[in-house]
């Protein structure tokens, strides 16, 4: 993944637009990380996307998926990497929060990530299906609803809004890298909270917890834990949404209980064993997917319920998440 980073000039010549919601989001996320964000944006847009985008419809065809589909495809694994892309399982994690309250003992986040909508539409209807009577609190969103949209002409809002009436209880969510900055307004339009470098507390003062979430640290390097953890008026344990593993460092710095995060599908495409083909998801291998722990920090990555470049899915199979809360020491 190409790291975009704005020259001085371009920073300087990037426009915050004047709208009530820019306006906002300004005061939440400070007016030089919303124009760095919108700065890199541009990079893509400009610089980028003509490498994806083609005339056939919005697909990544560089030379490498395209090598990755055509081997494949002429495989004997061609049918079940497709069923495997399409079937999406529901896993259930415990975990041992030091500090939560009795009164939030067995709290339900329900975690979904990577959607990429624009990639696999049919998506919203395979969900519908497994999410139907699934028992939670909260849902998490955590990063990536579209896959190709540099602009937001070609967001597909409509789709936005299907998804996001799947999920009948309070909602938050962070961006993930392939996730343009107004995409979190169409989201708070559907009643989700995003997380911009925020927390909310859940619960009471006396005895919730704090759900914080860092915009994108992957592409648009955009996460501020500073920002997301400072502004809390109470006590209690945090878990922490980002839609990349990446940042465990911070995620221990800052004392974080639990990190989730999604980002890496898993791997999409592994070899036997989960073991990713490739390992371009800057973290250790063990939190590509799947739970793991760092300096005190409990963390979970999800393999996703979508994928992107190709429609399979190979050891890394498509999964909800519903986590439940202990009273930890
Ligand atoms: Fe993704």
């Amino acid at each position: 993944m190409i790291q975009l980073n704005p020259t001085p000039e371009e920073l300087e010549s990037t426009v915050v637009p004047k709208s009530p919601w820019f306006d906002q989001l300004v005061e939440r996320m400070g007016f030089e990380a919303v124009r760095e964000r919108l700065s890199r944006e541009e990079i893509l847009r400009v610089r980028m996307a003509p490498d994806f985008l083609h005339p056939d419809g919005m697909a990544d065809r560089r030379l490498p998926v395209r090598g990755l589909d055509l081997i494949i495809k002429s495989s004997l694994l061609a049918n079940r990497a497709r069923r495997n892309f399409e079937d999406i399982r529901i896993l259930e994690r415990k975990w041992s929060i030091p500090g939560l309250s009795p009164e939030m003992d067995g709290y339900r986040l329900l975690q979904a990530s990577d959607f990429h909508l624009d990639f696999d539409p049919g998506l919203v209807s395979r969900l519908e299906k497994v999410l139907r009577g699934l028992e939670y609190d909260v849902a998490c969103l955590t990063g990536d609803f579209f896959d190709l949209v540099f602009e937001e002409e070609s967001m597909d809002v409509p789709l936005l809004e299907e998804l996001i009436a799947l999920f009948p209880k309070p909602k938050f969510a962070v961006l993930g890298n392939h996730d343009i900055v107004t995409v979190a307004r169409e989201l708070e339009k559907c009643g989700v909270r995003v997380l911009m470098n925020e927390s909310e507390l859940i619960g009471t003062p006396e005895s919730g917890f704090w759900l914080a979430g860092v915009d994108d640290p992957r592409q648009f390097r955009a996460h501020s834990f500073e920002r997301a953890l400072m502004g809390r008026e109470e006590p209690g344990p945090v878990v922490m949404l980002a839609h990349s593993p990446e940042v465990y460092e911070d995620a221990a710095d800052w004392d974080v209980s639990l990190m989730m995060s999604g980002h890496t599908h898993g791997g999409q495409i592994c070899l036997p064993w989960g073991l990713p083909i490739s390992n371009h998801f800057k973290c250790p291998r063990a939190m590509i997917s799947g739970a793991w722990e760092h300096r005190g920090v409990q963390g979970y990555t999800a393999n996703g319920c979508g994928g992107c470049k190709l429609p399979y899915r190979l050891n890394a199979p498509a999964e909800i998440t519903v986590h439940t809360l202990r009273c930890g020491r």
